[in-house]
């Protein structure tokens, strides 16, 4: 692939927008009114893992964050703000955490070496992989545990999302709000659910259930 110029990025723009308003008369004054999304995914920011894209939504279909290796940390203003504002203001329906196998910010917890600032984000991986040590213990290539440490790490960030305040408070309030877990193959393009939707308070473990 040739590098495109800012100045053909900005052309290729014009060519899209005015071919998506053709495609959808009245598109770009529907949405400039407000985003009504039923979706809050957050996924990694590896380049071949484009929200919209592989799940054939559309521009105002779906709230996106993005980050290393698809982490929602406590701590993590960014990520909560994200969470808040998609549950309480845009009353999404569904928050879907995606994963991928192949993650390098999964390869690189797994290693040793230093790799800079990252390795602190990336340190709850290692975690993960010391509390789900017996996993590992039967997996010979390098391959597949980097894939099964993938999907732990999917199933570990939708139980963080669920013990936040944020999304018990809605099923406290009575909302419908599923929170699911899949996972993307980079080498065929196709979504796997890793059934572990959740829907409501009593499916915590007791000790991260909220009682207000
Ligand atoms: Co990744």
């Amino acid at each position: 692939m040739t590098h495109s110029t800012i100045k053909q990025l900005i052309q290729q723009n014009h060519q899209w927008a005015q071919q998506f308003e053709a495609d959808n008369p009245g598109i770009f004054d529907k949405l400039a009114r407000q985003q009504n999304p039923e979706y809050l995914w957050i996924g990694c920011s590896d380049s071949r893992v484009p929200a919209n894209t592989i799940i054939g939504l559309q521009p105002g279909e779906v709230f996106v964050h993005r980050n290393v290796a698809n982490l929602v940390n406590h701590s993590d203003l960014n990520v909560l703000s994200v969470i808040e504002y998609a549950v309480n203001v845009l009353k999404v329906k569904d928050i879907i955490l995606c994963g991928h196998y192949g993650c390098g910010g999964v390869t690189a917890a797994l290693e040793r070496c230093e790799h800079g600032i990252v390795d602190n984000w990336l340190r709850v991986i290692k975690d993960t992989y010391r509390a789900h040590a017996d996993h590992f213990h039967a997996i010979e290539s390098e391959k597949e545990e980097i894939n099964l440490l993938c999907e732990i790490n999917v199933v570990e960030q939708v139980r963080n999302i669920c013990h936040t305040s944020i999304v018990q408070n809605a099923w406290i309030n009575g909302e419908a709000l599923s929170v699911h877990g899949v996972i993307y193959g980079v080498e065929d393009g196709i979504l796997k659910d890793l059934d572990v939707t959740t829907s409501g308070i009593d499916e915590l473990e007791s000790i991260y259930q909220l009682t207000n």
